[in-house]
């Protein structure tokens, strides 16, 4: 046995921002190390401690806890601009960067957004991040990993020669790249990074053989995912639990507990299937109530109802051994609300999750709405239909709901 002790997992079960920078913060007390595997500045967590909030986007969402070590994984992407601009809140960070991960470079950022305007009315409706452009490039061997930080003399004359290779690509895009900038910027993230960058297996592995409590954070969320999300409108990375072996070095067998995180109804930010989007007052409410813009960009979210097969479906995915529910009182005040609990595909009732996701329509319950739960605390004081919802859920998605989350705020959550 290689590992003494198991790493616990967050990952998000709908199409992301389910609330997991909440849970991963309140849990990162217990925890000696906390570690983002993959995704990169796509990712946008709000943490909200004592009323004051944090926009976290690529340090893991333990930074609060000063007792936790933050990792940056090898499956991680990282914009060394936007790291070195979000380390600067945080002047005692404790942080270790993989030195496997791949940076995201200038053009990366460029190329998503020359794409996305090439695909025109099938864009994905990207973060324009660079994200899937960085993750094509190592997966053809291209890419350029952070370690790469150590011999900048080596690192300039590849990103150079990498430049002039694919300038009939950039010329044809429009896309333009001051290379006399490139070594200043390579000396400030050298200068900035390096002493941060390490081999963050290894320093795992230690670890854990030592005792050391991990909690492994996710980003996105499970119908994102490359292999198992709504392809093509997905990110490009392995947004499920099984993405976290890969992205941290860590085998599957050290992998403890699995928590799934899911928001009491639906959102999605970005283009793609979304069989319970509501586009009429019921969404504009949800949207209204749950503050239902984007941390990354600012966008819009899609909202709709809970989408029980879609999460019953990722649960298994993920193994999860239990949910947190997320918002409950975004349902506050709603006289009724509605559950999908099957699809209609061809005029067939399904209960399964299909690849052509955006052929079916929902097949919807009803359940009696509430007043109030915003900041409970304990499950017998929430009010019995909020109760009653949960108890449903919990036997339609075949998961136990272990904690309910009642507000952004830290302390407003449910343990059962
Ligand atoms: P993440 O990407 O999964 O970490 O989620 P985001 O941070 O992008 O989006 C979740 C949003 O909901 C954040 O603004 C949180 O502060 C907020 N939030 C989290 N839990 C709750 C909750 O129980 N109730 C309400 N009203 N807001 C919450
Ligand atoms: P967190 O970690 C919600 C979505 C984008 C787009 C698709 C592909 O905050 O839950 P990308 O820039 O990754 O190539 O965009 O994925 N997306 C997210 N949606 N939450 C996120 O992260 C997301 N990260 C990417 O909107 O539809
Ligand atoms: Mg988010």
């Amino acid at each position: 046995m290689i590992n003494k002790n198991r790493a616990d997992l967050i990952v998000g079960i709908q199409w992301g921002d389910e609330g997991k920078g909440k849970i991963v913060d309140s849990l990162a007390k217990d925890y000696d190390i906390v570690v983002r595997y993959q995704g990169g500045h796509n990712a946008g967590h709000t943490i909200v401690v004592d009323g004051k909030k944090y926009a976290l986007h690529l340090i893991p969402s333990g930074v609060l806890n000063p007792k936790a070590t933050n990792v940056i994984g090898n499956g991680v992407v990282i914009s060394p601009e936007a790291l070195i601009k979000e380390m600067k809140q945080f002047p005692d960070l404790n942080l270790k960067i993989s030195d496997s991960a791949h940076m995201i470079l200038e053009h990366h950022s460029l190329l998503d957004i020359a794409k996305e305007k090439l695909r025109g009315k099938n864009a994905i409706g990207t973060t324009g991040r660079g994200i899937g452009p960085a993750y094509s490039d190592k997966v053809a061997r291209n890419g350029f990993r952070i370690g790469e930080l150590e011999d900048i003399d080596s690192l300039e004359e590849r990103l150079l020669q990498y430049l002039e290779q694919n300038s009939p690509i950039f010329k044809s895009l429009e896309i333009e790249i001051d290379k006399r900038t490139i070594r200043e910027k390579l000396e400030l993230y050298r200068e900035k990074l390096l002493p941060y960058i390490t081999n963050t297996t290894n320093y795992l592995w230690n670890e854990m053989d030592s005792g050391s409590r991990v909690l492994l954070e996710g980003a996105q969320g499970t119908l994102l995912d490359i292999d198992h999300g709504t392809y093509p409108f997905v990110t490009s990375s392995s947004t499920i639990s099984a993405g976290a072996s890969i992205g941290t070095g860590l085998s599957p067998k050290s992998i403890g507990n699995v928590i799934g995180i899911a928001k009491a109804y639906s959102t999605r930010v970005g283009n793609g299937p979304f069989p319970t989007e509501d586009f009429g007052d019921d969404g504009e409410k949800l949207r209204q109530q749950g503050h239902e813009f984007g941390t990354t960009t600012g966008r819009s979210r899609r909202c709709g109802w809970f989408d029980a097969v879609a999460v019953k479906h990722a649960s298994r995915l993920n193994g999860c051994d239990s949910l947190s529910l997320m918002k409950l009182d975004v349902l506050d005040g709603f006289e009724k609300i509605k559950v999908c609990v099957a699809y209609k595909l061809d005029e067939k009732e399904i209960s399964y999750l299909p690849t052509n996701l955006d052929e079916v329509k929902p097949v919807y319950i009803e359940f009696d709405g509430w007043e109030q739960s915003e900041g409970v605390r304990e499950f017998d004081k929430l009010p019995e239909n909020a109760q009653k919802y949960i108890n449903e859920l919990e036997k339609l998605i075949e998961t136990p709901i272990s904690l309910i989350s009642t507000s952004p705020d830290r302390e407003d959550t449910i343990q059962r």
